[in-house]
């Protein structure tokens, strides 16, 4: 018993030991952490179980027989986080340069499954040189089970998904249909074809950071949500995300204990500018609604003339789409839209209820928008809201114009409850814009006709924009001072927690993608 009690001790150190030695010290000195490490830091002491360990690669071509290593470069298997399950793979760099064989597929798949069976959420760790080379098609087989079983739990567990190192070529589409994806800043990239192809076919010149490393997603593409200093912090991050989220779909996220007060908030009333035409930061709104220090804002730097993100409200999880005034006077576009419809349907997928800050001038104009599908995308997030039955409450700050008044969670599109603060301006456009087509031969032939758009300007503004009007149609549930609506909200979404909606039968709508 003894030399077989050996054997399995000896079996199972060579597999810590991944590649060995001298990869792992040249992991670390690319400042990266090595798979297991990762684990280490991501899950609860002590609670992580190891499955497929002794797995070993079948290829036999280009001298594979001799090169097997225990694990085939993936390590996987199950554990918690702040007492929750979760279910874990972490590529392992330093064997075949964490290169996805058949059997390290096989790995990956299985703790998949186990994740959706069971519930809980599926954590993948990414660092890999893609498909392993000296396999051929089995290696693609491999990738494509993976797509199939993530797009089968889309919706039913969380996914998340952190790059950190390479992630190229097919690879990507693994991360691109999970939940989040979070990168490391200076070492993870990600792309489809890299910079030599990119040169061959385009005769672009581009290193690999500015074509797929993390700032270039965070800010061009919207690839990544989040971004990260390096490996310890991306795995906080990770950790952060997680605790606002339900285990799976059917079930609802742990609320904190919490005991409502008056819970007025002064500073909430000197935040909208006096002057219409003025910025203001809609953080500073959302700071002044949530609990203290629980807002986690996601894609940040991508389309910033909207926010998103989560937040605790009376210890319970929502998420908040914001239009956010200081950047392009927080009008929709197509990033934009795009930005917040998929984190609607993430929310609505995980019973997370929505809060909608609402301050939109309308759609922004112009042939960009056009011909990059403004209508198409814009349409996405009227899609999300409308088809969304977590509970949705929206507050209008200031503007709510045109057709981004319905878009931005209107009563007509479902929403449970609206407020809007006293100085909302609820209109088909501004008072400028209506009077000067409205008014327009009354203002052409008038002896002063810039005194006249200015006395039809004030005739517009004084009939329309406010929330008077749209409160007395009752689409508008209640108008507010601004300081009381963290507890208007706090007691909307409580009364809102038992919410169920029945849709009509149907295979799946068709979202305009
Ligand atoms: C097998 C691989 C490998 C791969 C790296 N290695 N990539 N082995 N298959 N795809 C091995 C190397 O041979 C080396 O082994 C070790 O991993 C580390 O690699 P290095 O090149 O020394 O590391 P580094 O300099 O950091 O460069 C990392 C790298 C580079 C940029 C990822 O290795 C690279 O370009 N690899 C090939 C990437 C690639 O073309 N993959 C296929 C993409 S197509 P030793 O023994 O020396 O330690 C694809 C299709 C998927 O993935 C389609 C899905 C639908």
């Amino acid at each position: 018993m003894n030399k077989q009690l050996d054997t399995l001790r000896q079996k199972l150190a060579e597999a810590k030991l991944g590649g060995g030695q001298s990869r792992i010290d040249a992991q670390h000195k690319k400042g990266k952490l090595t798979a297991r490490e990762r684990i280490h830091f991501l899950l609860d002491e002590g609670s992580f179980e190891e499955i497929g360990a002794l797995v070993t690669h079948r290829c036999t071509d280009f001298g594979m027989t001799e090169q097997h290593v225990l694990g085939d470069g993936v390590v996987t298997g199950y554990g918690t986080i702040s007492g929750r399950l979760v279910y874990v793979f972490a590529q392992d760099f330093t064997v075949f340069g964490g290169s996805l064989s058949e059997t390290h597929a096989e790995k990956i798949c299985k703790v998949m499954d186990l994740a959706v069976k069971n519930g809980a959420p599926m954590i993948g760790l990414n660092d890999s040189g893609g498909a392993r080379i000296q396999e051929g098609v089995n290696s693609l087989g491999g990738y494509a089970d993976i797509f199939y079983r993530n797009v089968q739990s889309s919706g039913v567990i969380p996914q998340i998904s952190a790059i950190l190192g390479p992630c190229a070529g097919g690879a990507v589409y693994s991360p691109a249909m999970t939940d989040f994806i979070l990168m490391v800043e200076g070492c993870s990239y990600m792309f489809v074809t890299g910079p030599n192809v990119v040169k061959t076919v385009t005769n672009e010149e581009v290193s690999s950071e500015a074509l797929g490393g993390a700032q270039t997603h965070a800010t061009k593409s919207g690839v990544t949500h989040l971004v990260a200093a390096n490996d310890v912090d991306c795995i906080h991050k990770i950790k952060q995300l997680l605790s606002y989220m339900p285990q799976n779909c059917m079930d609802t996220v742990p609320n904190l204990p919490y005991t409502i007060g008056e819970e007025f908030r002064e500073e909430l009333s000197a935040i909208v500018p006096e002057n219409a035409n003025q910025p203001y930061d809609m953080r500073d709104v959302i700071k002044g609604i949530v609990d203290e220090e629980s807002f986690f804002e996601v894609q940040e730097a991508y389309a910033e003339n909207i926010v998103v993100g989560f937040a605790r409200l009376a210890g319970r999880s929502i998420g908040i789409v914001a239009n956010q005034p200081m950047f392009l006077a927080g009008v929709l576009d197509v990033n934009s839209s795009k930005k917040a419809a998929r984190f609607v349907r993430f929310c609505d997928c995980f019973n997370i209820p929505l809060l909608v800050l609402e301050d939109v001038p309308g759609f922004l104009p112009g042939t960009d928008q056009e011909w990059n599908a403004i209508i198409t995308n814009g349409a996405k997030l009227l899609y999300a809201f409308s088809e969304a039955t977590v509970a949705r409450v929206t507050v209008i700050t200031r503007k709510a114009y045109g057709g981004a008044y319905d878009v931005m969670n209107s009563k007509h599109i479902g929403a449970d409850m609206n407020f809007a603060w006293p100085g909302a301006e609820i209109a088909v456009m501004g008072a400028k814009g209506a009077s000067e087509i409205i008014f327009k031969r009354e203002i052409e032939s008038a002896e002063d006709p810039a005194a006249k758009l200015l006395e039809k300007e004030r005739e517009y503004a004084e009939t329309f924009a406010n929330p008077y009007r749209a409160a007395a149609r009752g689409f508008i549930d209640e108008v507010i001072e601004p300081r009381e609506t963290r507890r208007k909200l706090i007691k909307a979404f409580a009364m809102l927690e038992h919410k169920h909606v029945d849709r009509p039968r149907r295979k799946h709508g068709n979202v305009p993608l």
